[in-house]
Formats: structure tokens, sequence, C-alpha cells
């Protein structure tokens, strides 16, 4: 989101520069069609709530001029006055809690701060669709709290739903993984937790509207010298239509998302947010986007500054508002707008149609239906930020997301009465601010690592390296307690200074003498040795899982503002983990054949390039998309699944009469009644209660260069030890089963199948 630090520095400028500042300090929130400031507002269509919404949209359009049109064309909307208009600020942002990055958002001594989630990789992790929604039904309830007094817009650029392709990428840590389908639940349930209005006389208001970001086929920062700003994405149709884009047709389609913002990075020779065809073409035309497109910040200036895509500013302006781009984070539609209409680039039509799609989401916001404390959620205030439900829901996201990767001979859970002395070691046993990411927000409160594990036994704690990069550890101090202490516990990984926006790692090593002062203490220590690694992205710690002195691994992403109790409930039993990786975990080596800048999902063995994630990678890894276990163990049995399916063609289709046919489009006739059932038996062998996911996968015919596997659907049951339930799925062919092939199209493959879920296989063939 943010760009070039020259960028951020100007907006903060230039933001401290606007006369309206003392609106800013208020603490009333922002909104148009005051009466009581204005009286002549009830005379204005646009302010009358019992006109449609439509009309009242094209009421406000027919009162401004071009250039008051174009002042609602960028993040920081200047006021109106003559129509009791006042400034708007676009740009708020609420990835995993309300956070201040945006200008539209601040903490004060009024809310000093919101409820810090887990970093979304984490959340995804967890597996739970309801998590996700419930989640940003608080992130909501506080975003709009904050918004009630003045502290926040209501316009959220929120989640970030782009495929975690490459491991390297300093961004991963915001989204959820490398899988399609999973990034597809996790956007469109977040989206409906943060927009949905509890209203039933009018479904399409907004709590507040979210952003499905940055589309598309976004994710790369900074590699070896390219940059999102230059970089030019060559992506086929095919990984495009079964890789890039489902995420954000899910936001659209399934989340109802309000907007959608454009990146930086060209695809396929374009800019994004001056390609017609992927904004008014597929989210406007295809998936029938109800709401705006706005542009990353400042994807316009960029494309012409940086890209030189167009000869002149006018035509840049005039090529992204005709791509279909509304908003645009910046000022450089603000600049340049007008005098492309006067050039004849563009007509005002095109303007009208833009404000339009951004006057319409804030009117579904209630912004022009005058005081929002007499509206929906106007009794929200402070005492609805960072209640203790909502830390404790922050809590419970972080448990529910941690992974436990290895567990040697059951060294874990620890005992918590059997435990005197517990050695904590490590550049992140103690920290805060690293534990809730980036797009971060000031936290209710911290509970570092360090403080988590105190609350139950008594710590001896060293950092053991001055910083996540630790050039020279401290082993000899970290072997001495190690080796005293009843058990030992290593919180290492990183943070923002090596994973970040506009910075993506190079390699996937543990940074500095990190393995060493773990080796090191491992050889020494008394007790079981317990690693903790805390990153968005993955590691080769293979030297780790292949020591038998160090007896569990966990993951632990960033953890949020309560990070530190969710470990220690962890380690200690209190909760038994269920988390799984929602992104591949490869070897060093993975590197070598792998330029950062190669979109290919699919492996070409002519150049030795492996491919990427689970779904088409098929080298070695240190631990698989999906991997994580228990404190219990959980076994499956097929109860229910058809072995045969006849899938109907009409009279005069050509495979019924040819044999060549390997797959048929997902418009067929068959695709009206394709949902089958497969039923599966799922039960707790062990004596710990616990929640477990049962990942379903398909393996579909080797046609179309389709997926080794992919995921057809998950569910995240709870069950107590020595217990068993029914899991049930439906899979729909066309929809679940169905691949893409080398031209964008779905098709379902012919032949023969297998799902898989854990070691369990069936065989299923589908014929016409
Ligand atoms: C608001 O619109 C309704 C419906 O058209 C109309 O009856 C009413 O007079 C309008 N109110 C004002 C103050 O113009
Ligand atoms: C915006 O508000 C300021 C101060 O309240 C005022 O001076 C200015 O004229 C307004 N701008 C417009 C376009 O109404
Ligand atoms: C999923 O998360 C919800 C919280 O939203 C929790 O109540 C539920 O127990 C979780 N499901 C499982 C199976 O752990
Ligand atoms: C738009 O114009 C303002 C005022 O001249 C300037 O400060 C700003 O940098 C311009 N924005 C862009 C994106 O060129
Ligand atoms: C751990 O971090 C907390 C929060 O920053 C701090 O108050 C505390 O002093 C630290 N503890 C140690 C032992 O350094």
């Amino acid at each position: 989101m943010i760009s070039k630090v020259i960028f951020v520095v100007g907006f903060l400028i230039s933001l401290h520069c606007f006369p309206s500042i003392s609106v800013r300090a208020s603490t009333q929130p922002v909104f148009a069609c005051d009466a009581t400031r204005d009286p002549n507002v009830v005379h204005y269509g646009f302010c009358n709530v019992s006109l449609g919404r439509e009309s009242r949209v094209a009421d406000l359009v027919r009162r401004l001029t071009l250039e008051q049109k174009i002042l609602f064309m960028v993040n920081s909307a200047r006021n109106v006055s003559r129509l009791g208009i006042p400034r708007y600020e676009w740009w708020s942002e609420a990835l995993h809690g309300v956070s201040y990055i945006g200008p539209g958002t601040r903490f004060s001594s009024l809310v000093p701060g919101a409820t810090s989630f887990p970093q979304v990789i984490l959340t995804a992790a967890s597996f739970n669709v309801s998590l996700f929604e419930t989640i940003g039904k608080v992130v909501s309830t506080e975003a709009r709290a904050m918004y009630n007094v003045g502290l926040a817009g209501l316009t959220f650029w929120s989640p970030n739903v782009n495929i975690f392709r490459d491991p390297r990428w300093g961004r991963g840590q915001e989204t959820p993984g490398e899988d399609p389908l999973l990034s597809s639940k996790y956007g469109s349930r977040y989206v409906r937790g943060l927009q949905q209005a509890d209203d039933h006389a009018d479904s399409s208001r907004l709590k507040v509207a979210a952003c499905c970001k940055h589309y598309t086929a976004y994710d790369l920062d900074n590699w070896k010298g390219v940059d999102r700003y230059h970089f030019n994405a060559v992506v086929t149709q095919q990984d495009m239509d079964d890789t890039f884009q489902p995420p954000f047709k899910s936001c659209v389609v399934d989340g109802n998302v309000a907007s959608v913002m454009c990146s930086y990075n060209q695809v396929n020779g374009k800019p994004t947010c001056a390609d017609p065809e992927l904004l008014a073409g597929v989210i406007r035309g295809q998936w029938k986007l109800n709401g705006y497109i706005v542009s990353d910040c400042d994807s316009v200036k960029v494309f012409y500054d940086d890209q030189h895509y167009t000869k002149t500013p006018e035509a840049a302006a005039a090529k992204a508002i005709l791509a279909g781009l509304d908003l645009n984070c910046g000022s450089f539609l603000g600049n340049h707008t007008a005098a492309a209409v006067k050039a004849g680039l563009l007509k005002e039509s095109a303007i009208d149609k833009a404000v339009s799609n951004n006057f319409a989401t804030l009117m579904r916001l209630g912004f022009f239906d005058g005081d929002p404390r007499k509206q929906p959620y106007g009794q929200l205030g402070p005492k609805d930020v960072c209640t203790s439900g909502h830390q404790e829901l922050a809590r419970e996201a972080a448990r529910q997301g941690i992974v436990l990767l290895k567990n040697r001979d059951g060294s874990l859970p620890l005992s918590p009465t059997a435990i005197k002395t517990l050695a904590v070691i490590g550049p992140n046993a103690n920290v805060t601010k690293t534990m809730i990411g980036n797009y971060e927000g000031i936290p209710c409160k911290y509970t570092t690592p360090l403080q988590g594990l105190t609350a139950s036994v008594a710590t001896k704690y060293l950092p053991g390296c001055s910083n996540v990069a630790c050039a020279t550890a401290q082993v000899n101090e970290a072997k001495k307690i190690a080796a005293s202490a009843d058990a030992t516990v290593l919180v290492m990984g990183i943070d923002q200074s090596l994973e970040r926006e506009g910075f993506d790692r190079v390699d996937l090593l543990l940074p500095g003498q990190q393995p060493l002062l773990i080796t090191e203490v491992a050889k020494v220590a008394k007790g079981p040795v317990i690693l903790v690694i805390m990153s968005g992205g993955g590691f080769d710690v293979s030297f780790a899982k292949n020591n038998n002195k160090i007896s569990g691994i966990l993951w632990v992403g960033y953890p949020g503002e309560a990070g530190g109790a969710a470990i220690a409930d962890v380690i200690f039993g209190y909760y038994n983990p269920s988390g799984k990786l929602p992104m591949t975990w490869y070897p060093q080596s993975y590197l070598e054949n792998v330029p950062m800048t190669n979109m290919n999902m699919r492996p070409d063995p002519s150049k030795g390039y492996p491919g990427r994630t689970y779904r088409f990678y098929t080298g070695k890894t240190v631990y698989t998309f999906g991997h994580g276990l228990s404190y219990s163990k959980f076994s499956h049995k097929l109860v229910k699944a058809p072995q045969l399916l006849v899938f109907p063609l009409d009279e005069d289709h050509i495979c019924r009469y040819s044999s060549d046919c390997t797959s048929v489009e997902t418009i067929e006739r068959g695709c009206e009644n394709s949902a089958f059932d497969v039923h599966l038996r799922v039960r707790n062998v062990g004596s710990h209660d616990g929640s477990h996911t049962v990942l379903l996968y398909a393996t579909p015919p080797s046609v179309h260069n389709s997926p080794r596997k992919h995921l057809v659907g998950f569910e995240k049951i709870s069950l107590r030890g020595k217990s068993a339930t029914m899991v049930r799925f439906k899979v729909d062919v066309c929809k679940d089963l169905s691949v893409v092939d080398e031209l964008g199209s779905r098709r379902v493959a012919l032949g023969q199948y297998v799902l898989h879920v854990g070691n369990l296989k069936h065989t299923l063939s589908l014929r016409i």
C-alpha cells in the first residue's frame, strides 16, 4: 500500500496542510447532511433518506461542477461546504485490527488502542471460517466505535488476498497463504464480518466498507533490485484463472465486498489500474462489483512516472478512469483529470460514473443520512473497543492458529507443575511490537512470550542476540541457563526488519547465529528444548527438525497482542494445538532454480523450474502445506463417497461421438446436479480433547497440466478425547473438482480422480 518512503512523507505533510485540521482533532464523526449545521440540507434530494440510493446519488452528482466531482476521486476528498459535505478521508486500514496506517484513522486519549489480532497468515492457519468472520465483526465494531468519536473513517482497505506465491515475499504475512480455496474463504468471510450490518430491512447497508487488494498477480515487493513499481508480472491465462483471481472473485461474488484495489505491477505488459479488461471487464462486468475500484497509493502516478506507460499525465488519468478506476489513492487524478476532460481524452460522463460508485458506497454506510449517532451502530463508542471479550478473542485466534510442527516422543505439552525453572531464550522471547506484524495499530495491551510463560512457571530469561539478525549470539550464557533449567524454550525467528512491505527475503535460513545458538543450547540443555519460530514466512529449519535434542518446534506467526499468552497456553497444554500450515516450507535449495520474478505456478522440467506451492511442486519440503500436529491423534474413515460419477451431456455434444474428449466445459447440462456427498467418520483416538481440521483434497486426471492435488474443502471440528463424529462434505463436480484449462476455462476432466484425507485415499471415476 504505502509506496516509496517519499510518498509517505508527502502524504503526512499534505495532510497537515489541509485547512480543516480542526475537524480531525474533534471528537465528532464526519458526515454529510447535518441539518443542525446547515438547515438547507433537508431540501437536497441526496440527503433525503426516503428516496432510493440511486436517485440520491444522481441528485448529488447533478449538483456538482466538474472540479467538485474530481475532489471525490482522490483519497483525501475535500469539502464542498456549499452542499454541507465535509472533507472525507477514504484511507483507513484494518488488516487484523483497526490500524493507524492510513491517514483516516488515529488513536487518542479517548481510544488509546484497539484489539490487535494475529497477523493474517496465523489466523489463516486456524482453518476456521467462523473465526475469520467473528474477527471481522469485532474489528468493524471497534472501527465504527472509533468513527463515532471522529477517530476513524468508514472505508477500510483490507483484507490482502494475494496468493503467497513465493516464500520470500515480505508481505506474505498479510495474506491467508498459498491456497486459492483457503484464501477465497478467508477473504469472503472476513469481508462479511467487516461489512455485514444486522439490518434486515436494508441488506445493502454497510457496517464498514472492506476492500480486497491488490488486484492482481501482485506478490513481489523488492527482490534483488526488481521492485513492484516496475515489475511486469508475466502470467499465463491458466495460472491467472486458477491461482491469482479466485480469491478476488470470491471477495466480490461470495463476500459482496464494497471495493477492490488495483496493484502497482503490470500484468502481461499492462498496469492493472489501466487495464479495462481486468477492471471494467472482470471486476465490474463479470463479477458485478457493487462498490468502487481504488488504486494502490499512488498507482496511477507510478504507471506514468515509473513505467512511462503513457506520454502525458492527462493520458494516464484518462486511461485509468476509462479502465474502470473510481478512486485514486494519492493526488494524481486530482491534478490531471480536469485537463484530461478538457483535452477531450474522456467525457464528463466517465467522471460521473466513477464518483457515483464512490458516493453510492458512502450512502450505504449512512454518510449522507445525518448524524450517525442516531443510526444503527450509533451507540458504539470507546467503551466498545478493547473489551475483555475482544481481547480474549485475540488470544483464542492465536491459540487456534499456532502450528505444532514437531513433537518428539510427546515431550510437549510441558507440565507446569513438574517444571521448577524454565529457560526462555531468544531475540523474540520478550517482544511486543514484533507480535503484531505490519498494518498494525496500537494494541490494547501486550502479553509477551516471556510474560505468558512466567504466569505459569519460574523463568530465567536471556535474549541471546541483540536483535533478530543475531550477528553475534550469547552462546555461553545461553548454554549456562539451559543446562540448569528443567526445560528450555527458544523464541527465535524474524520481524519487520527482515520481511516487510518493500522488502523481500533472499534466503530461507534463520538469520545470523540463530542456528548456532539453537544447536549449542540443545547440546547442553538439561530438559526438553522447544523451538518457537515467530515469523510470517517459513524457514528451512531442517537442522532443527533433524536434531533429536530439539524436542518440539512451534510456528506462531506474528501472534498478535495476546500472542505470549497463547504460546504459553499451547506449551503447557491448556490448549491443544490445531493450526495447520497455510503455506509450504521449502528447503533453501528450492530457491536455486526459482527467480522470484518467475510467476509460473506450474513446473518446467526443461529449465529445472520446480513449480510453486503444494498444488504443483513435487520436490522436497521441510514442512508441507496443511502440516500441523495435535497432542491427540485423529483417524478418518470413509463412510460415503461415490465410485462412479456419470456426467450427462446434451444429445449433440461432440464428446458423445468422439473418444478424444479429455474434459468438458463446466457450462454443460451435467453441472446442474453435479454435487455428491463425502462422509467421513473422524475419531479423536487420543485422550486430549482438541480441534482438528479435515482437509479434503482431490487429484484430478492429468489433463490440462492440472494440479497434482488441490484442496476441495475443509472443515474444522472439535472432539473430546476418545470420541468420534461424522464430517460431511458436499462436493460440486463443476465448482470444486473442475480444473482450469490452458485458455482459462473451467472444465471437468474425464477419468480417474483420487480423493485424499490424511492417509486415506479413495478413487472415483467420472464418465460421460
Ligand atoms: C423526500 O422524499 C420523499 C419521497 O419522494 C418526499 O415525499 C419528501 O417530500 C422529500 N422530503 C423533502 C424534505 O423534500
Ligand atoms: C472547505 O472548508 C474550508 C474551511 O471550512 C472553506 O474555507 C473552503 O471554502 C471549503 N471548500 C469548499 C470547496 O467548499
Ligand atoms: C472456531 O472458532 C470459533 C470462534 O469464532 C470457536 O468458537 C470454535 O470453537 C472454533 N472451532 C473449532 C472447531 O475449533
Ligand atoms: C498534485 O499537485 C500538488 C500541488 O501542486 C502536488 O503537491 C502533488 O505532488 C501533485 N501530485 C502528483 C501525484 O503529482
Ligand atoms: C519484557 O518486556 C516487557 C514489555 O516490554 C518489559 O516491561 C519487561 O521489563 C521485559 N522483561 C525483561 C525481563 O526484560
